[in-house]
């Protein structure tokens, strides 16, 4: 049919559609100034995690507010995070675009034999800055771009990387309320120009914290999500009444989901291999150690069949699609218990009802994800993303260069709005508008000639062609399919 087309001398077509393309381009220009140089005039962002909030809760008690965002915005359904799927490896992603070998924040709990040194969640070892410098986050370079940022309570955002704190940021304070942490944010974005920052990001420990101690399954976690639903309409309604909630892009995720456990289902490790045989570096669910000089062939074939709920990994084993093994701070000898498992030494010492960190394809490992603004869609449901697809899909709409990373802006341009989209990800590099300005009169000319060749072109090929889809949408997921199984 195009072939038949082409030779019956669509040329002159094809000659209107090359003269309106500069028209084109300059429209896109125009509304987005996303000139470099034009840093004051970015698009604003603001990124929310509430710390363990599973995909599914939004559908579990009314979350009036979720779904307002998801009428008046876009969803992701399916959110592949990164493994481990734990708190620090997770956040830290989401504002890289870098699965954790490749960031450095391997796990909550680490340790790093050239450094000699461990890190742990539960100690200030946290604030020493070289655990973090194997990235760069968003926050440093939008600053470094000219860019401002402002971060409440995000892990590591309190921590100087690469010499450089958030512009605005509050130091991690877990008896902050939700409500001041919120209060600040909207400050910082409402700020006189020069002040105001760019992007924000904003932590929350709930769900997170009830869903250990509940398990995820315990019907008083209805009142906890029900109460997240009701923090999100505070901030919503504090965006409103500073006048941001129409410009400024919010998107609310978390960083992993979370498992019912059960006291049935423990395995004990000193029923199989003695302590003195290695160093305990990580936690349940997908334990890490560290074994002691000599030993580690005797830990691993100790272990390797000892329990039909755990899977006893040396590192250079690991799965590929984790993209969990190269980083020195990832240790020796991996055990990944089966979902809803837990490992412990012995069964002495703290046990809890709920926990995350396990394999990142199950469903209860992921998290919630919403978004809304003038880049977004309305009411537009996406099947799914990887979450280090964020990090360019951010960059792009703060006009940032992105670092090189993991993820691809191809997967989740969809949830662009129109105004917002890339014109085509291979675009030459964004010109100077005001090099289109003096054109702009001859198309105009050009154009309104032509626009009675095009409608007469339209006649004839409305009689031969077949209707044309505009689909988008069903363009996008191919490629996405494609690129996750990578
Ligand atoms: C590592 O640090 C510990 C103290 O934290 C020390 O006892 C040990 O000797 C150090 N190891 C090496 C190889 O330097
Ligand atoms: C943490 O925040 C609480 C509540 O605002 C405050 O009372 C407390 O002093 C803060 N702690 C530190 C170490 O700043
Ligand atoms: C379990 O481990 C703890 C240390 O974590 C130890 O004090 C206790 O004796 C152990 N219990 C048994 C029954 O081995
Ligand atoms: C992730 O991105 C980094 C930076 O470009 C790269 O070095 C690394 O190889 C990538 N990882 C994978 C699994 O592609
Ligand atoms: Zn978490």
């Amino acid at each position: 049919m195009l072939g038949c087309l082409l030779r019956r001398g669509c040329g002159p077509l094809v000659l209107l559609w090359a003269l309106m393309l500069p028209l084109v381009s300059l429209r896109r220009l125009n509304q987005h100034g996303r000139g470099s140089h034009a840093a004051r005039d970015r698009s604003k962002l603001l990124l929310v995690s509430f710390d363990g909030f599973r995909w599914d809760y939004i559908d579990r008690v009314p979350t009036p507010n979720f779904h307002n965002l998801i009428d008046n915005g876009v969803m992701v359904e399916h959110v592949e995070n990164v493994y481990i799927t734990k708190t620090f490896p997770n956040h830290y992603s989401l504002v890289t675009g870098l699965y954790a070998e490749t960031h450095g924040i391997v796990a909550n709990e680490m340790y790093d034999p050239v450094m000699n040194r461990s890190f742990s969640m539960e100690t200030d070892s946290i604030y020493e800055s070289r655990w973090w410098e194997e990235a760069v986050p968003l926050w440093v370079t939008i600053q470094k771009a000219g860019g401002r940022s402002g971060a409440a309570m995000w892990p590591g955002s309190d921590v100087k990387i690469h010499g450089v704190f958030p512009n605005r940021y509050l130091p991690y304070n877990a008896s902050v309320s939700f409500e001041t942490r919120v209060e600040r944010i909207v400050e910082w974005f409402s700020a006189p120009k020069e002040e105001a920052v760019d992007f924000g990001v904003l932590y929350w420990e709930e769900p997170d914290e009830s869903g250990h101690s509940l398990g995820p399954e315990s019907s008083l976690m209805d009142r906890v999500i029900a109460d997240i639903d009701e923090k999100l309409g505070f901030l919503i309604n504090e965006l409103k009444k500073a006048g941001l909630y129409q410009s400024v892009n919010l998107i609310v995720t978390s960083d992993h989901g979370m498992a019912q456990l059960s006291p049935d289902k423990i395995i004990e490790l000193d029923e199989y291999v003695s302590r003195d045989l290695y160093t305990w570096v990580d936690k349940s669910p997908v334990v890490a150690l560290l074994p002691k000089e000599g030993k580690l062939d005797e830990v691993y074939s100790k272990l390797l069949d000892a329990n039909p709920n755990m899977a006893v990994y040396k590192k250079e084993n690991l799965p590929e699609r984790f993209h969990y093994q190269h980083n020195i701070r990832i240790m020796p000898i991996l055990i990944e218990s089966k979902e809803g498992w837990t490992i412990m030494q012995n069964r002495t010492g703290p046990f809890m009802l709920g926990n995350h960190g396990y394999d990142n394809t199950l469903r209860s490992m992921q998290p919630v994800f919403v978004a809304h603004g003038p880049a977004f869609r309305q009411n537009y449901l996406k099947t799914s993303m990887r979450s280090v697809d964020l990090y360019p899909l951010m960059c792009y709409i703060l006009s940032i260069h992105p670092l090189p990373n993991n993820g691809s802006l191809l997967n989740v341009q969809d949830l662009l709005s129109q105004e917002a989209a890339p014109s085509a990800l291979s675009a030459p590099p964004r010109v100077n508008v005001h090099s289109y300005a003096p054109v702009v009169g001859s198309f105009l000319g050009v154009v309104m000639v032509l626009g009675f060749l095009v409608i007469y072109i339209k006649q004839v090929m409305l009689k031969q062609l077949p209707p044309l889809k505009h689909g988008s949408r069903e363009m996008s997921q191919p490629l996405l399919l494609k690129d996750m199984h990578l």
